[in-house]
Protein backbone atom coordinates (compact mmCIF):
# COMPACT_ATOMS: atom_id res chain seq x y z
CA UNK A 1 0.00 0.00 0.00
CA UNK A 2 1.48 3.50 -1.07
CA UNK A 3 -1.07 5.52 0.08
CA UNK A 4 -2.60 6.61 3.62
CA UNK A 5 -5.15 4.20 5.04
CA UNK A 6 -7.73 6.96 5.74
CA UNK A 7 -7.45 8.31 2.05
CA UNK A 8 -7.92 5.01 0.58
CA UNK A 9 -10.92 4.38 2.81
CA UNK A 10 -12.21 7.43 1.38
CA UNK A 11 -11.41 6.28 -2.35
CA UNK A 12 -13.53 2.73 -1.95
CA UNK A 13 -15.96 4.39 0.17
CA UNK A 14 -16.61 7.14 -2.61
CA UNK A 15 -15.93 4.46 -5.33
CA UNK A 16 -19.42 3.99 -7.11
CA UNK A 17 -19.82 8.00 -7.37
CA UNK A 18 -16.76 7.67 -9.57
CA UNK A 19 -18.14 4.44 -10.85
CA UNK A 20 -21.14 6.63 -12.00
CA UNK A 21 -18.96 9.43 -13.30
CA UNK A 22 -17.03 7.00 -15.47
CA UNK A 23 -20.10 5.50 -16.76
CA UNK A 24 -21.31 8.46 -17.63
CA UNK A 25 -18.17 8.95 -19.59
CA UNK A 26 -18.17 5.99 -21.51
CA UNK A 27 -22.20 6.74 -21.61
CA UNK A 28 -20.73 10.01 -24.07
CA UNK A 29 -18.37 8.04 -25.69
CA UNK A 30 -20.48 5.51 -27.12
CA UNK A 31 -24.02 7.15 -27.71
CA UNK A 32 -22.39 11.25 -28.09
CA UNK A 33 -22.15 13.54 -25.74
CA UNK A 34 -25.41 15.26 -27.38
CA UNK A 35 -27.43 11.96 -26.17
CA UNK A 36 -26.60 11.83 -22.94
CA UNK A 37 -28.37 13.75 -20.02
CA UNK A 38 -26.14 15.22 -17.61
CA UNK A 39 -27.66 15.66 -14.43
CA UNK A 40 -24.75 15.58 -12.52
CA UNK A 41 -22.53 18.13 -12.14
CA UNK A 42 -23.08 21.51 -9.90
CA UNK A 43 -20.73 22.88 -12.41
CA UNK A 44 -23.07 26.05 -13.82
CA UNK A 45 -23.62 26.96 -17.52
CA UNK A 46 -24.31 29.92 -17.94
CA UNK A 47 -21.50 32.32 -18.93
CA UNK A 48 -19.84 34.74 -16.20
CA UNK A 49 -21.78 37.75 -16.41
CA UNK A 50 -20.24 40.81 -18.88
CA UNK A 51 -18.77 42.87 -16.46
CA UNK A 52 -16.24 40.28 -15.23
CA UNK A 53 -15.18 39.82 -18.71
CA UNK A 54 -14.77 43.23 -19.04
CA UNK A 55 -13.05 43.67 -15.16
CA UNK A 56 -10.67 40.28 -16.17
CA UNK A 57 -9.50 42.13 -19.28
CA UNK A 58 -9.34 45.69 -17.24
CA UNK A 59 -7.05 43.66 -14.73
CA UNK A 60 -4.36 42.29 -16.92
CA UNK A 61 -3.90 45.05 -18.80
CA UNK A 62 -3.65 47.20 -15.42
CA UNK A 63 -1.34 44.96 -13.68
CA UNK A 64 1.39 47.16 -12.41
CA UNK A 65 4.65 45.78 -11.12
CA UNK A 66 4.65 43.44 -8.42
CA UNK A 67 0.69 42.85 -8.82
CA UNK A 68 1.58 38.87 -9.61
CA UNK A 69 3.31 38.90 -6.46
CA UNK A 70 2.81 37.37 -2.76
CA UNK A 71 0.52 39.77 -0.85
CA UNK A 72 -0.63 39.64 2.91
CA UNK A 73 -2.01 35.94 3.56
CA UNK A 74 -5.48 37.44 4.02
CA UNK A 75 -5.68 38.83 0.61
CA UNK A 76 -5.14 42.71 -0.57
CA UNK A 77 -6.37 45.66 1.29
CA UNK A 78 -8.49 47.51 -1.14
CA UNK A 79 -9.84 44.46 -2.78
CA UNK A 80 -11.13 43.12 1.06
CA UNK A 81 -12.15 46.59 1.76
CA UNK A 82 -14.54 46.49 -1.28
CA UNK A 83 -15.39 43.03 -0.06
CA UNK A 84 -16.11 44.63 3.41
CA UNK A 85 -18.38 47.39 1.90
CA UNK A 86 -20.70 45.32 0.11
CA UNK A 87 -20.82 42.71 3.31
CA UNK A 88 -21.82 46.13 5.43
CA UNK A 89 -24.70 46.44 3.00
CA UNK A 90 -25.90 42.71 2.56
CA UNK A 91 -25.52 41.62 6.20
CA UNK A 92 -26.91 45.39 7.60
CA UNK A 93 -23.81 46.08 10.11
CA UNK A 94 -20.33 47.59 9.36
CA UNK A 95 -18.22 45.12 8.29
CA UNK A 96 -14.41 46.28 8.18
CA UNK A 97 -11.43 45.07 5.84
CA UNK A 98 -9.60 43.10 8.53
CA UNK A 99 -13.08 41.08 8.93
CA UNK A 100 -12.50 39.36 5.64
CA UNK A 101 -9.77 36.96 4.34
CA UNK A 102 -9.66 36.16 0.71
CA UNK A 103 -9.90 32.59 0.02
CA UNK A 104 -9.40 29.61 -2.61
CA UNK A 105 -13.19 29.25 -3.38
CA UNK A 106 -15.63 28.71 -0.60
CA UNK A 107 -13.72 25.09 -0.15
CA UNK A 108 -10.67 26.44 0.46
CA UNK A 109 -12.61 29.36 3.35
CA UNK A 110 -14.18 25.94 4.86
CA UNK A 111 -10.80 24.22 5.27
CA UNK A 112 -9.39 27.59 6.52
CA UNK A 113 -11.82 28.11 9.33
CA UNK A 114 -11.79 24.36 10.45
CA UNK A 115 -7.66 24.86 10.57
CA UNK A 116 -8.19 27.38 12.44
CA UNK A 117 -10.81 26.59 15.21
CA UNK A 118 -10.92 22.93 15.49
CA UNK A 119 -8.59 20.36 18.22
CA UNK A 120 -8.27 16.77 17.58
CA UNK A 121 -12.08 15.27 18.52
CA UNK A 122 -13.54 17.60 18.07
CA UNK A 123 -16.90 17.95 16.42
CA UNK A 124 -18.88 19.92 13.31
CA UNK A 125 -22.77 19.26 13.53
CA UNK A 126 -24.20 19.75 9.92
CA UNK A 127 -27.83 18.77 8.91
CA UNK A 128 -28.71 16.59 6.01
CA UNK A 129 -29.21 15.96 3.16
CA UNK A 130 -25.83 17.89 2.92
CA UNK A 131 -22.68 18.98 1.25
CA UNK A 132 -20.78 15.26 0.59
CA UNK A 133 -17.12 17.23 1.12
CA UNK A 134 -17.79 18.79 4.66
CA UNK A 135 -16.76 15.28 6.89
CA UNK A 136 -13.83 15.36 4.80
CA UNK A 137 -13.14 18.40 5.20
CA UNK A 138 -13.70 18.42 9.08
CA UNK A 139 -11.24 15.07 8.89
CA UNK A 140 -8.94 16.95 6.98
CA UNK A 141 -8.35 18.63 10.42
CA UNK A 142 -8.83 16.27 12.48
CA UNK A 143 -12.46 16.96 13.48
CA UNK A 144 -15.17 14.70 13.62
CA UNK A 145 -18.43 15.51 11.42
CA UNK A 146 -21.84 15.01 13.44
CA UNK A 147 -24.68 14.62 10.73
CA UNK A 148 -28.45 15.65 11.92
CA UNK A 149 -31.97 15.07 10.04
CA UNK A 150 -33.48 17.96 9.04
CA UNK A 151 -37.42 18.19 9.11
CA UNK A 152 -39.47 16.72 5.91
CA UNK A 153 -39.31 19.47 4.24
CA UNK A 154 -35.41 20.00 4.75
CA UNK A 155 -35.56 22.79 6.83
CA UNK A 156 -33.45 22.56 10.12
CA UNK A 157 -34.73 20.75 12.85
CA UNK A 158 -33.97 22.60 15.56
CA UNK A 159 -34.19 20.15 18.39
CA UNK A 160 -32.14 17.76 16.32
CA UNK A 161 -28.79 19.94 15.78
CA UNK A 162 -29.79 21.04 19.93
CA UNK A 163 -29.97 16.83 21.42
CA UNK A 164 -26.69 16.84 19.08
CA UNK A 165 -24.67 19.40 21.06
CA UNK A 166 -21.91 17.52 23.45
CA UNK A 167 -18.90 19.29 25.06
CA UNK A 168 -16.91 18.28 21.93
CA UNK A 169 -19.00 20.62 19.71
CA UNK A 170 -16.83 23.58 18.43
CA UNK A 171 -19.47 24.38 15.42
CA UNK A 172 -22.26 23.81 13.28
CA UNK A 173 -22.00 24.01 9.65
CA UNK A 174 -24.67 25.12 7.65
CA UNK A 175 -25.16 25.89 4.22
CA UNK A 176 -28.14 27.60 2.80
CA UNK A 177 -29.26 27.89 -0.13
CA UNK A 178 -28.45 24.40 0.35
CA UNK A 179 -27.15 21.42 -2.11
CA UNK A 180 -28.33 19.28 -2.89
CA UNK A 181 -32.14 20.45 -1.69
CA UNK A 182 -32.37 24.31 -2.61
CA UNK A 183 -33.65 25.16 0.44
CA UNK A 184 -33.27 28.06 2.59
CA UNK A 185 -33.65 28.57 6.23
CA UNK A 186 -35.32 30.76 7.67
CA UNK A 187 -34.50 34.20 9.24
CA UNK A 188 -36.94 32.71 12.33
CA UNK A 189 -34.89 29.30 12.62
CA UNK A 190 -31.48 30.93 12.28
CA UNK A 191 -32.03 33.12 15.35
CA UNK A 192 -33.57 30.10 17.28
CA UNK A 193 -30.59 28.35 16.41
CA UNK A 194 -28.56 31.27 17.72
CA UNK A 195 -30.12 31.13 21.08
CA UNK A 196 -30.15 27.48 21.05
CA UNK A 197 -25.99 27.67 20.71
CA UNK A 198 -25.93 31.07 23.27
CA UNK A 199 -27.72 28.76 25.40
CA UNK A 200 -25.54 25.74 25.38
CA UNK A 201 -22.55 27.58 25.38
CA UNK A 202 -23.41 29.68 28.53
CA UNK A 203 -23.49 26.85 30.21
CA UNK A 204 -20.33 25.27 29.52
CA UNK A 205 -18.00 28.30 29.41
CA UNK A 206 -16.90 27.89 25.59
CA UNK A 207 -18.23 29.11 21.92
CA UNK A 208 -19.71 27.37 19.32
CA UNK A 209 -19.42 28.38 16.46
CA UNK A 210 -22.07 28.83 13.41
CA UNK A 211 -20.45 28.35 9.89
CA UNK A 212 -22.79 29.92 7.18
CA UNK A 213 -21.74 27.89 4.28
CA UNK A 214 -23.05 30.08 1.24
CA UNK A 215 -21.78 30.06 -2.42
CA UNK A 216 -25.75 29.85 -3.06
CA UNK A 217 -27.04 33.10 -1.55
CA UNK A 218 -27.57 35.19 -5.06
CA UNK A 219 -29.26 32.07 -6.74
CA UNK A 220 -32.51 32.77 -5.01
CA UNK A 221 -36.02 32.52 -6.89
CA UNK A 222 -39.66 33.85 -6.42
CA UNK A 223 -38.42 36.81 -4.47
CA UNK A 224 -36.99 35.50 -1.59
CA UNK A 225 -34.15 36.67 0.61
CA UNK A 226 -31.27 34.56 2.40
CA UNK A 227 -31.28 36.11 6.04
CA UNK A 228 -28.21 37.94 7.30
CA UNK A 229 -26.41 35.65 9.67
CA UNK A 230 -24.93 38.16 11.33
CA UNK A 231 -28.21 39.49 12.51
CA UNK A 232 -28.57 35.95 13.95
CA UNK A 233 -25.86 35.26 15.98
CA UNK A 234 -22.86 36.95 16.76
CA UNK A 235 -20.32 34.06 16.73
CA UNK A 236 -20.84 33.12 13.02
CA UNK A 237 -17.92 33.12 10.27
CA UNK A 238 -19.44 33.02 6.30
CA UNK A 239 -17.66 31.01 4.13
CA UNK A 240 -18.42 31.75 0.81
CA UNK A 241 -17.01 32.06 -3.44
CA UNK A 242 -17.79 33.84 -7.11
CA UNK A 243 -18.18 30.03 -7.79
CA UNK A 244 -21.72 29.85 -8.59
CA UNK A 245 -22.97 33.51 -8.06
CA UNK A 246 -21.07 34.34 -11.67
CA UNK A 247 -20.05 31.35 -13.30
CA UNK A 248 -16.41 31.04 -12.16
CA UNK A 249 -15.90 27.91 -10.20
CA UNK A 250 -12.22 26.51 -11.62
CA UNK A 251 -10.98 29.90 -10.89
CA UNK A 252 -10.63 29.50 -7.11
CA UNK A 253 -11.74 32.82 -5.91
CA UNK A 254 -13.90 33.32 -2.56
CA UNK A 255 -13.78 34.43 0.96
CA UNK A 256 -14.51 33.98 4.57
CA UNK A 257 -15.76 37.04 6.80
CA UNK A 258 -16.20 36.78 10.60
CA UNK A 259 -18.90 38.41 12.20
CA UNK A 260 -17.58 41.97 14.06
CA UNK A 261 -19.26 40.83 16.95
CA UNK A 262 -17.42 37.67 17.91
CA UNK A 263 -16.01 37.26 21.05
CA UNK A 264 -12.50 36.57 19.76
CA UNK A 265 -12.18 37.95 16.29
CA UNK A 266 -8.65 39.11 16.17
CA UNK A 267 -7.44 35.58 17.30
CA UNK A 268 -9.80 34.05 14.92
CA UNK A 269 -8.65 36.15 12.12
CA UNK A 270 -5.28 35.86 13.05
CA UNK A 271 -5.55 31.96 12.93
CA UNK A 272 -7.72 32.01 9.47
CA UNK A 273 -4.47 34.08 7.90
CA UNK A 274 -2.32 32.09 9.48
CA UNK A 275 -4.30 28.48 8.19
CA UNK A 276 -4.74 29.94 4.89
CA UNK A 277 -0.58 29.82 4.25
CA UNK A 278 0.16 26.66 5.57
CA UNK A 279 -2.50 24.78 3.98
CA UNK A 280 -0.22 25.55 1.03
CA UNK A 281 -3.20 28.38 -1.01
CA UNK A 282 -0.76 30.90 0.60
CA UNK A 283 -3.12 33.57 -0.87
CA UNK A 284 -6.22 33.67 -2.83
CA UNK A 285 -5.18 34.22 -6.66
CA UNK A 286 -4.08 37.72 -7.35
CA UNK A 287 -5.76 38.65 -10.34
CA UNK A 288 -8.95 37.14 -9.27
CA UNK A 289 -9.21 39.14 -6.32
CA UNK A 290 -8.18 42.47 -7.86
CA UNK A 291 -11.03 41.61 -10.78
CA UNK A 292 -13.83 40.48 -8.16
CA UNK A 293 -13.09 43.67 -6.47
CA UNK A 294 -14.51 45.85 -8.67
CA UNK A 295 -17.26 43.94 -9.42
CA UNK A 296 -19.53 43.06 -5.95
CA UNK A 297 -22.55 42.38 -6.49
CA UNK A 298 -22.21 40.77 -10.05
CA UNK A 299 -24.21 38.11 -10.69
CA UNK A 300 -25.77 35.73 -13.59
CA UNK A 301 -29.10 36.29 -15.16
CA UNK A 302 -31.11 34.02 -12.07
CA UNK A 303 -34.09 34.18 -14.17
CA UNK A 304 -32.38 31.45 -16.46
CA UNK A 305 -32.27 29.26 -13.35
CA UNK A 306 -36.03 29.76 -12.85
CA UNK A 307 -37.27 28.98 -15.95
CA UNK A 308 -34.95 25.61 -15.75
CA UNK A 309 -36.09 24.87 -12.41
CA UNK A 310 -39.64 25.53 -13.40
CA UNK A 311 -39.38 23.19 -16.35
CA UNK A 312 -37.94 20.56 -14.67
CA UNK A 313 -40.25 20.71 -11.67
CA UNK A 314 -43.43 21.12 -14.03
CA UNK A 315 -42.02 18.19 -16.27
CA UNK A 316 -40.96 15.96 -13.33
CA UNK A 317 -44.45 16.52 -11.54
CA UNK A 318 -46.20 15.70 -14.42
CA UNK A 319 -45.03 12.23 -14.34
CA UNK A 320 -45.71 11.49 -11.15
CA UNK A 321 -41.99 12.62 -9.15
CA UNK A 322 -42.54 14.21 -5.79
CA UNK A 323 -40.38 17.01 -4.41
CA UNK A 324 -39.78 20.28 -2.53
CA UNK A 325 -39.85 23.02 -5.08
CA UNK A 326 -36.45 24.24 -4.69
CA UNK A 327 -36.35 28.28 -3.55
CA UNK A 328 -32.40 28.68 -4.64
CA UNK A 329 -29.00 27.39 -5.63
CA UNK A 330 -29.58 25.12 -8.91
CA UNK A 331 -30.46 21.74 -7.21
CA UNK A 332 -33.39 19.51 -7.53
CA UNK A 333 -33.89 16.70 -4.61
CA UNK A 334 -36.97 14.41 -5.42
CA UNK A 335 -38.09 11.39 -3.62
CA UNK A 336 -37.14 8.06 -5.15
CA UNK A 337 -40.44 5.91 -5.82
CA UNK A 338 -38.18 2.90 -4.13
CA UNK A 339 -36.49 2.82 -1.57
CA UNK A 340 -32.90 1.85 -2.86
CA UNK A 341 -32.10 5.32 -4.25
CA UNK A 342 -28.69 4.20 -6.14
CA UNK A 343 -30.76 0.99 -7.98
CA UNK A 344 -33.01 4.08 -9.23
CA UNK A 345 -30.46 6.27 -10.45
CA UNK A 346 -28.59 3.65 -12.51
CA UNK A 347 -32.26 3.43 -14.35
CA UNK A 348 -32.00 6.33 -14.97
CA UNK A 349 -28.82 5.87 -16.46
CA UNK A 350 -30.15 3.08 -18.77
CA UNK A 351 -31.83 6.26 -20.13
CA UNK A 352 -28.82 8.14 -20.59
CA UNK A 353 -30.10 10.25 -17.24
CA UNK A 354 -27.31 10.91 -15.25
CA UNK A 355 -28.30 12.42 -11.90
CA UNK A 356 -26.47 11.52 -8.17
CA UNK A 357 -28.44 8.72 -5.31
CA UNK A 358 -29.46 10.70 -2.27
CA UNK A 359 -27.25 8.23 0.27
CA UNK A 360 -24.46 10.06 -1.17
CA UNK A 361 -25.49 13.26 0.32
CA UNK A 362 -27.29 11.50 3.71
CA UNK A 363 -30.60 11.57 2.21
CA UNK A 364 -31.24 8.19 0.97
CA UNK A 365 -34.64 7.35 -0.87
CA UNK A 366 -34.07 10.75 -2.95
CA UNK A 367 -31.78 11.58 -6.15
CA UNK A 368 -30.26 14.82 -6.74
CA UNK A 369 -30.68 16.04 -10.45
CA UNK A 370 -28.49 19.73 -10.78
CA UNK A 371 -30.47 21.77 -13.76
CA UNK A 372 -27.24 24.07 -14.12
CA UNK A 373 -27.72 22.62 -17.57
CA UNK A 374 -29.17 23.65 -21.36
CA UNK A 375 -32.73 24.07 -21.46
CA UNK A 376 -32.57 21.30 -23.81
CA UNK A 377 -30.98 18.47 -21.94
CA UNK A 378 -34.24 19.05 -19.53
CA UNK A 379 -36.83 18.87 -22.06
CA UNK A 380 -35.25 16.03 -24.25
CA UNK A 381 -34.92 13.93 -20.87
CA UNK A 382 -38.40 14.17 -19.76
CA UNK A 383 -39.91 11.17 -21.41
CA UNK A 384 -36.67 9.50 -19.96
CA UNK A 385 -37.71 10.35 -16.65
CA UNK A 386 -41.18 9.41 -17.23
CA UNK A 387 -40.25 5.68 -18.53
CA UNK A 388 -38.32 5.19 -15.57
CA UNK A 389 -40.99 6.27 -13.25
CA UNK A 390 -43.85 4.12 -14.75
CA UNK A 391 -40.91 1.37 -14.63
CA UNK A 392 -41.21 1.44 -10.72
CA UNK A 393 -45.09 3.09 -9.73
C1 LIG B 1 -22.50 23.73 -0.56
C2 LIG B 1 -21.20 23.95 -1.21
N1 LIG B 1 -20.20 24.46 -0.49
C3 LIG B 1 -18.98 24.69 -1.03
C4 LIG B 1 -18.74 24.39 -2.35
C5 LIG B 1 -17.38 24.66 -2.90
O1 LIG B 1 -17.43 25.86 -3.61
P1 LIG B 1 -16.11 26.48 -4.29
O2 LIG B 1 -16.04 25.91 -5.68
O3 LIG B 1 -16.35 27.93 -4.28
O4 LIG B 1 -14.97 26.08 -3.47
C6 LIG B 1 -19.75 23.85 -3.14
C7 LIG B 1 -19.49 23.47 -4.54
O5 LIG B 1 -20.24 22.78 -5.18
C8 LIG B 1 -21.02 23.62 -2.56
O6 LIG B 1 -22.02 23.12 -3.26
Amino acid sequence: MTIAKHISEILSKSSWIRKMFEEGTFLKAEHGAEKVFDFSLGNPNLEPPPEFKTALQRAVLTAGTGEHGYMPNAGYVHVRQALADYLSVEQQRPVTAKEVIMTCGAAGALNVILKAILDPGDEIISPVPGFVEYAFYAGNHNGILKTVPTRPDFTLDLDAVSAAITPKTKAVLINSPNNPTGQIYSEESLKDLGKILNGKANRSDRIIYLISDEPYRKIVFDGIKVPSIFNCYAESIIASSYSKDISIPGERIGFLAVNPAAAFKEDLLSGMALANRILGFVNAPALMQRVVASIQGASVDVSAYVRKRDLLCDGLSDCGYEFVKPPGAFYLFPKTPIPDDVRFVQALQEELILTVPGSGFGGPGYFRIAFCVDDNTIINALPGFRRVMQKYK
